[in-house]
């Protein structure tokens, strides 16, 4: 077992590439370890003089793919099972007086693990495993043989993980083949690790240019596919095509002709190719239907094949011939350089069909068959290949670079009548803007993710994404789909109200046999006046494919704004129900956003910040000038409804708590991730809220001024007196709102429960205190109504500046009337995004209670208005006024 680290501050990554070099170099002089002892062969023999072409071609020759390591020492160092890759980089070469030995005076050999570190949680509760990179470096030197192929260096490595650590006394020995070929393709051998750690195995694919490919070129079967017209070889272009994941269909009978190559997925792991269009490969073969994301490091299973041939620019095809490759030790326990060519007379060809269909929608085809068993002659291909198809990943990134455009799709007609059929049925919807109909509509708008309503307690998930639209091929790399759609299907759309539409639907059905998501293709029609798609697809199973799935589904409208998301639909079987490949049909609820809705919403919440700035920064204003005003008008401050002021500061108050708390659970949430932006975020956070944290003292000023000046009064027991009526009064109210809050807040989260994707957060006590506070605040002016009402010397002072109750009220109102704007305009997208006249501080987030809030507040400013009128009162005139 490593040590664990002790150290977790580990953000100096670029310290670990330098300082294992700068602290080698001077250790490097006072231990050599010794040759004698380590690297008997090949014997050390003094340099010679090497030119600079010669030197580059050495180095050139000892630079390898970046590799797999394994075995006991492989887990000394790193956390056991978890695969890391080696690097070797050649740093200085030369000849030597001995013709057959080179000179390797200087390379690095890095490993890449990862090591696992306990984390306690911030606030001392919760604790977790953190699992991080690291990387341990080897300085070498020695000698290579090119009769014997064995490249055999000692040196010390240096571990900067936590208190440097130093590891002396190594021998890496390596086999390194002078000419790889297709038999001996491979570089390997293993680090001796001395007292520190135990052996460790490397083996990579030779890289480089000095492959020697076999003579006699391979072939390819007679019968030719269609493949796409791309124009001529381009290495980068084969390579990025090839290095993908591949589902093999093999033969139905139990007679394979290829019986030891019987997993269902292949990965093109390697490849390599030389300017004249010769290509190898190295390709390995796993047992799950959902391999490991592509990486470009050497990966190691059970089977593989290693190819070479070239690229047939008549047919477009490569043609390989390629050897089966075993792993003769399973290499999690030790030996992973027991890597063996063994049978060879395994014929290969890849393709990139131009045609797409229903069935068949792969961006690059292979096929695979057992030359062996061929008959004589060039078309050798035996009755039972293996033929294979590129697949797309279950999660889609938007990355998707493979350029699609010179590929076609071909609908079936039998599947568009079908579908048809169905789309005459169900029809139902009125014209309004839909996909595909508006100005600047993307095909991105025909992407959605869905969840079907069951009510198990598993969510079943999926992604839908549209293939073809009328006759634009929209898969693949972004920009060549946007064009094709914005110049065929967008033109298509407009001319006949139906169109031919394709789609790959992504679907957890945790009810079929396979285990993970299964990919429905489906293809059918689409009206762009109704919003309605309406498709029959197939869904791929072990052993066969049912064609009878019936995909339908309602798109929203642009202008129909739903929280619920994006359309309806449904999938269903069309088979018996007494039929084993019949499955219960689901309805599934679309969600996402249309590309416009999008920026839009980024547009409205820019907008909102600074509306939310604007409106904290008036009531700020509003307060200082009520200040003013008391300080100015002595009687005021005594006709001040000091509920009122308390209020206020409440509902200051119990936002930016609030705020706070949100802040603080999101701080501990975000601590792993983002503990290196977070306090950047945290100061944004900070400066928007600065002017409620400003206004909020303010009010505190007012409220002491307030009861400053009644204190000091002469009357302040009748003032009081007065207040205490005021309270009798509002106290009830206050009650009868917090009950009412309680009910409604109650309901809103059961309703939210249900649906959780949409619902805003699942009612707490803080957002019912949120809530409650916003109707308090809303009707701030209702302590002073009732106070000017009762008592006679608050009328007789005007208590209240009209900036400030006027100010005050237009702020609170603003963002009802907002709302009810906005949800006409809007659709709430799966996460909330509003700033300003944020939800939660509404009550029933419906327009009828804005517009209720609204009413309510102005009333009161209008009453109090007509309290406050100049001469307005009758006793004011009696006792002759202040
Ligand atoms: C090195 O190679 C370049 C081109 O490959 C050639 O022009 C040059 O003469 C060579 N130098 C020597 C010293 O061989
Ligand atoms: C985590 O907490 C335990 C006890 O609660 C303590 O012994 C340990 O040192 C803490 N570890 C770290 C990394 O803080
Ligand atoms: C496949 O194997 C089964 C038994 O294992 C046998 O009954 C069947 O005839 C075989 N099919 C073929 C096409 O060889
Ligand atoms: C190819 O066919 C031969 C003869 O039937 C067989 O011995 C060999 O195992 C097959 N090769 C593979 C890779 O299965
Ligand atoms: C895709 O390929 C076509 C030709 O095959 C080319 O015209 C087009 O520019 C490419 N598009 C992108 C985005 O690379
Ligand atoms: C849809 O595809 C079918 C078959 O390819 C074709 O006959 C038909 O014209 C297409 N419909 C439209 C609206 O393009
Ligand atoms: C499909 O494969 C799974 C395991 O991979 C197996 O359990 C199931 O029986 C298979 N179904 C059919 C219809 O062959
Ligand atoms: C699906 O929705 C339809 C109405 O749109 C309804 O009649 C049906 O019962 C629903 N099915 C399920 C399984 O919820």
């Amino acid at each position: 077992m490593a040590p664990p680290p002790s150290n977790p501050h580990r953000h100096t990554q670029q310290l670990c590439f330098v300082l294992p070099i700068l602290l080698l170099s001077s250790v490097a002089a006072e231990s050599t370890p010794s040759f004698s002892s380590h690297c008997p062969s090949p014997a050390p023999s003094p340099d010679l003089h090497t030119d600079a072409n010669d030197t580059n071609a050495l180095l050139e020759h000892f630079h390898f793919s970046p590799g797999f390591f394994s075995g006991s020492g492989a887990s000394n160092l790193f956390m056991p099972g978890i695969s890391g890759y080696f690097s070797f980089l050649p740093h200085a070469v030369s000849r030597t007086a001995d013709p057959a030995v080179i000179h390797l005076s200087s390379a690095t050999l890095t490993l890449f693990g990862k090591r696992a570190e306990e984390h306690n949680g911030t606030l001392g509760f919760g604790s977790y495993e953190r699992i991080y990179d690291v990387a341990v470096s080897f300085r070498l030197d020695g000698y290579y043989s090119t009769t014997t192929f064995e490249l055999c260096m000692v040196g010390t490595g240096t571990d900067t993980d936590g208190p440097v650590k130093r590891y002396a006394d190594l021998a890496l020995r390596l086999r390194v083949p002078s000419k790889p070929s297709l038999v001996d393709p491979f570089v390997a051998g293993h680090l001796e690790g001395g007292v520190d750690f135990e052996t460790v195995y490397l083996v990579t694919y030779a890289d480089g240019d000095v492959y020697k490919y076999s003579e006699g070129r391979a072939t390819c079967p007679a019968e030719a596919a269609t493949t796409s017209a791309r124009g001529g070889f381009s290495c980068a272009a084969l390579r990025s095509r090839l290095l993908s994941e591949y589902r093999l269909r093999h033969a139905q009978s139990n007679s394979s002709s290829l019986p030891r190559l019987h997993e269902p997925a292949m990965i093109v792991n390697q490849v390599h190719c030389a300017a004249n269009g010769a290509v190898r490969l190295y390709a390995v073969f796993s047992n799950d239907v959902m391999p490991w994301a592509r990486t470009n490091r050497f990966a190691v299973e059970n089977q593989a094949v290693v190819a070479e041939g070239f690229w047939d620019a008549e047919t477009r095809r490569l043609c390989l011939r390629a050897c089966r490759v075993e792993l003769a030790v399973s290499y999690w326990s030790s030996a992973a350089e027991k890597l063996e060519v063994r049978e060879c007379g395994i014929g290969m060809s890849f393709w990139f069909p131009a045609v797409w269909t229903v069935r068949d929608r792969s961006a690059t085809a292979a096929m695979l068959w057992n030359g062996s068993q061929a008959a004589s002659g060039d078309a050798g291909v035996t009755s039972d290949p293996i033929t294979a198809s590129a697949f797309q990943y279950i999660i889609r990134t938007t990355t998707t670079t493979t350029n699609l455009s010179d590929v076609k799709y071909s609908y079936t007609q039998t599947f568009l009548d079908t579908a048809t059929r169905h789309y005459l049925n169900a029809n139902k919807k009125t014209k309004a803007s839909f996909p595909g109909a508006y100005k600047f509509s993307s095909y991105r708008d025909f992407e959605f993710r869905f969840f079907a309503d069951n009510d198990e307690m598993v969510r079943e998930r999926g992604q839908a994404y549209p293939v073809s639209i009328g006759s634009a091929m929209v898969d693949g790399d972004e920009l060549a789909a946007e064009y094709a759609f914005s110049r065929h299907a967008a033109a298509e759309m407009k001319q006949s109200r139906l169109v031919n539409i394709s789609y790959g639907i992504l679907f957890q059905f945790t009810a079929f046999d396979r285990p993970d998501c299964s990919e429905i293709k489906a293809e059918g029609v689409y009206d762009t006046e109704t919003g309605f798609l309406s498709m029959l697809g197939c869904r791929e199973l072990n052993v066969s494919t049912d064609c009878k799935v019936l995909i339908t589904v309602q798109l929203t409208s642009l202008e129909e704004s739903q929280p619920s998301g994006h359309g309806k639909g449904r999938i269903s079987s069309l088979r018996d129900k007494t039929d084993v490949l019949y499955f219960e049909s689901r309805n599934i609820t679309l969600y996402g956003m249309y590309s416009e809705q999008v920026s839009e919403s980024i547009w409205r919440m820019d907008l909102e910040r600074i509306i939310t700035l604007a409106s904290s920064t008036l009531s700020c204003a509003f307060i200082v000038l009520q200040i003013l005003h008391i300080k100015r008008n002595r009687d005021a401050a005594l006709a001040t409804s000091i509920t009122m002021l308390a209020v206020l500061a409440l509902g200051c108050a119990i936002p930016l708590a609030l705020d706070l708390h949100t802040l603080l659970a999101n701080r501990d949430k975000q601590f792993v991730e983002l503990s290196g932006s977070a306090g950047l975020l945290d100061l944004q956070e900070l400066v928007q809220r600065a002017p409620a944290l400003i206004a909020f003292v303010l009010q505190l000023r007012l409220l002491q001024l307030a009861w400053a000046g009644r204190l000091s009064s002469s009357h302040h027991h009748r003032s009081l007196g007065s207040e205490r009526r005021v309270l009798q009064v509002c106290l009830p109210l206050y009650l009868i709102g917090a009950a009412v809050t309680g009910v409604i807040h109650d309901g809103n989260s059961r309703s939210a429960r249900k649906d959780p994707l949409f619902g805003e957060d699942p009612g707490t006590l803080w957002g019912a205190l949120a809530s409650y506070a916003g109707l308090a605040t809303d009707g701030f002016l209702l302590p002073q109504v009732v106070l000017n009402a009762i008592s006679s010397e608050s009328s007789s002072a005007r208590a209240l500046s009209p900036w400030f109750y006027v100010g005050g009220t237009v702020i609170r109102v603003t963002p009802h009337v907002y709302d009810v704007f906005r949800a006409r305009r809007y659709v709430q997208s799966a996460r909330p995004s509003y700033v300003y006249a944020n939800p939660r501080d509404g009550l029933f987030g419906s327009a009828a209670w804005d517009v209720v809030v609204t009413c309510g507040a102005t009333a009161l400013a209008f009453l109090l208005f007509w309290q406050q009128r100049p001469g307005g009162d009758v006793r004011r005139t009696k006792t002759g006024g202040y």
